[in-house]
């Protein structure tokens, strides 16, 4: 295969293309220019340039390289990639996704009494954010919490703060982490919950919420009997 196929100023846009999405994906191939094989959801008279153009933005709204949905080769480069494959399940996954968004914006959003004009697009990026999976700060710590205990959930918190922070895929507002304390507070679970609010205490050292909510957890956790104590407390009682 060669370039020949292609008229110049595609070339050309493709190798601009090339050198601005460089990060995620970084060289265009001349294997590229095969004709495209395995088209579901997308017309087949679609251009390869078209087509890329489509998949750019699924890369930017997960935070992903394009061979996170495309399997083959080395996960740098596209030597070897296989994109017309349908064995990766996130390819799958994408393709049912685009479907929905469609749906989503064809068939259910019409339907709103006194739309909004002109109206509001769902794309992959109003749901995905710069994640590949599209979770909530606080689902997240609850569910390393429960597998993993409270001390893991307070260092995801520290990494995806800081990790996250330029991209704004997570709330980090106080009343945000405040409400994981309070369920916590609600099943009983008062080591947890103090962990959780001493974690936010130290982000939001001004909050009267949370010292209240800290002398609850820590009065709860006096009166437990001390065998299941909390043994890390901090700031409390003093001697
Ligand atoms: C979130 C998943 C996802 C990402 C990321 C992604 N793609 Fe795709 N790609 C798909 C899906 C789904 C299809 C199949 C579309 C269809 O069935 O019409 C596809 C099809 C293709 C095809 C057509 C293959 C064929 O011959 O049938 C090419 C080429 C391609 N993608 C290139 C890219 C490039 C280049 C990138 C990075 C800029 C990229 N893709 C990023 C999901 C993704
Ligand atoms: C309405 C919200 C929403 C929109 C819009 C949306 N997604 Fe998703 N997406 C989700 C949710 C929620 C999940 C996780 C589903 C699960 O596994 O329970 C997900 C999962 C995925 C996954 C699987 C990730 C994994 O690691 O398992 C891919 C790939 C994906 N989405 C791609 C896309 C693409 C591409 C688009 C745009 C065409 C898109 N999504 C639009 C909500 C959305």
């Amino acid at each position: 295969m060669s370039y020949r196929f292609f008229h110049r100023p595609i070339l050309a846009a493709l190798i601009l293309w090339g050198a601005l999405i460089g990060p995620l994906c970084p060289t265009v191939h001349a294997q590229d220019s095969q004709t495209l094989k395995n088209l579901q959801v997308f017309p087949k008279d679609i251009t390869r340039p078209e087509l890329i153009d489509r998949m750019r933005p699924f890369s930017f709204a997960l935070d992903v390289r394009c061979q996170y949905c495309h399997i083959g080769g080395d996960g740098v480069s596209f030597e070897g990639v296989v994109f017309e494959s349908g064995d990766d399940p996130d390819k799958v996954k994408a393709r049912f996704m685009i479907r929905m968004t469609e749906n989503l914006n064809r068939q259910v959003l019409p339907l709103i009494p006194q739309r909004d004009e002109p109206p509001m697009e769902i794309t992959c990026k109003t749901c995905h954010r710069g994640q590949s999976k599209p979770i909530l700060l606080t689902q997240a710590m609850q569910r390393i919490l429960d597998t993993e205990g409270g001390e893991a959930a307070v260092n995801l918190y520290r990494e995806l703060r800081e990790k996250s922070a330029l991209i704004g895929s997570f709330d980090f507002r106080e009343w945000e982490v405040n409400t994981l304390g309070e369920r916590l507070e609600r099943e009983g679970k008062t080591k947890d919950a103090i962990m959780i609010y001493e974690l936010n205490r130290g982000f939001y050292p001004e909050s009267i919420s949370i010292v209240l909510a800290l002398g609850r957890m820590y009065e709860a956790d006096e009166n437990t009997p001390s065998a299941t104590r909390n043994t890390s407390k901090k700031g409390s009682q003093g001697s």
